[in-house]
């Protein structure tokens, strides 16, 4: 049977770290509120004439170095983003030319905080169907640039990153103890659009808008998501909570980290934490932390990671992978 190996992770942050009594100074909040409700002390922020494809680019060559792959064997980039460099093309096709890959097929995949998992999952059907053998899969984020920098509901949460793993098609027998994604699920239900979107967009008002969000109904809706979805995956491939010894989920805020955690019954030194130091990188936020746990030896070749995403559209998601 055929599956997708993640033989090798790649992050990259920008240079520039502000932090939350940076902030304090331009808006009415402070460290506590916001290390107290959200467990981010800090975050980082792109340069000027820095974009989501250069920070990309940086996290995709590291990936690639991981791997020890030439570009000549990718075949294909997917590429997850909700702050393009541009509105067309996709911002994969640059990091395809950065790259210098110049055939297969690169294209963008818009899912918001969730986007990394649907990219995964988008791959990992490319590979296990035969279309593709290598595949760059790529979560990357310039937030800051969205943000409405005045409102302190919304500008002190999120960060600029990216994070890339490269999957590969391998054989193996087809349980759950082969290397390889064992499982992706994706869903979203747009009628929650309202509690989190950009009020804007090429079609609507020619300009990007900037995040809106009523933050304590989608902290509810997080927690109810990702209990179903990590159930849901699990059951799947018949494994139980026990089994995980990793929990790699998006970093949104460490309260709903902790809740996902708790009903998962792992203890906190399996859950990979970021959250801190990053803020929210939408995207970028689980290629960030599997990167960082991977490069440090946590994360090692058998363990079972789960991967768990939720954000605007909503949509939400979960991917399991025997390292
Ligand atoms: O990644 C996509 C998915 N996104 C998420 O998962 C985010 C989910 N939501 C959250 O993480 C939390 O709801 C927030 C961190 C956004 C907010 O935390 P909260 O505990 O839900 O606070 P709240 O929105 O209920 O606001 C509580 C109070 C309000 O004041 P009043 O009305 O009680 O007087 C806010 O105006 O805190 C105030 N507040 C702040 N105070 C200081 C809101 N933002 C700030 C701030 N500094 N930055």
């Amino acid at each position: 049977m055929r599956r997708s190996q993640i033989v090798g992770c790649g992050s990259y942050l920008p240079e520039r770290i502000v932090t939350n009594d940076e902030l304090a100074k331009r808006v009415d909040t402070s460290d506590e509120w916001i290390a107290e409700r959200t467990g981010i002390r800090q975050r980082h922020v792109a340069a000027e004439g820095e974009f989501t494809s250069h920070l990309a680019t940086r996290a995709a060559e590291r990936a690639l170095a991981a791997a020890n792959l030439p570009i000549s064997d990718l075949d294909l980039i997917v590429l997850a983003t909700a702050t393009p460099d541009e509105t067309f093309p996709a911002t994969a096709t640059r990091v395809q030319q950065a790259l210098g890959m110049t055939r297969g097929a690169a294209f963008d995949v818009g899912a918001v905080c969730s986007g990394f998992i649907y990219a995964m999952a988008v791959a990992d059907n490319f590979l296990k169907c035969g279309q593709a053998k290598t595949a760059l899969v790529i979560g990357a984020e310039t937030f800051s640039r969205i943000l409405d920098w005045t409102d302190r509901s919304t500008c002190v949460l999120f960060g600029d990153g990216a994070g890339a793993v490269v999957l590969r098609a391998g054989e193996g027998v087809g349980d759950s103890t082969d290397r390889g994604i064992l499982t992706t699920k994706i869903h979203s239900d747009g009628r929650h659009h309202d509690l989190l979107f950009a009020n804007g967009g090429p079609s609507t008002t020619q300009t990007a808008g900037v995040v809106k969000m009523e933050g304590r109904k989608v902290f509810k809706h997080a927690i109810e998501k990702l209990t179903e979805v990590v159930g849901e995956s699990l059951a799947e491939v018949g494994l139980p909570a026990s089994a995980i010894d990793w929990l790699v989920p998006h970093q949104a805020n460490r309260r709903i980290i902790d809740g996902a955690a708790q009903k998962l019954a792992l203890p906190p030194e399996r859950v990979v934490i970021t959250v801190d130091r990053h803020a929210n990188t939408s995207a970028a936020s689980v290629p960030l932390a599997l990167a960082e746990a991977v490069g440090d030896g946590r994360i090692r070749p058998g363990h079972l990671v789960l991967m768990e995403a939720m954000g605007s559209g909503f949509t939400w998601g979960a991917a399991l992978a025997r390292m």
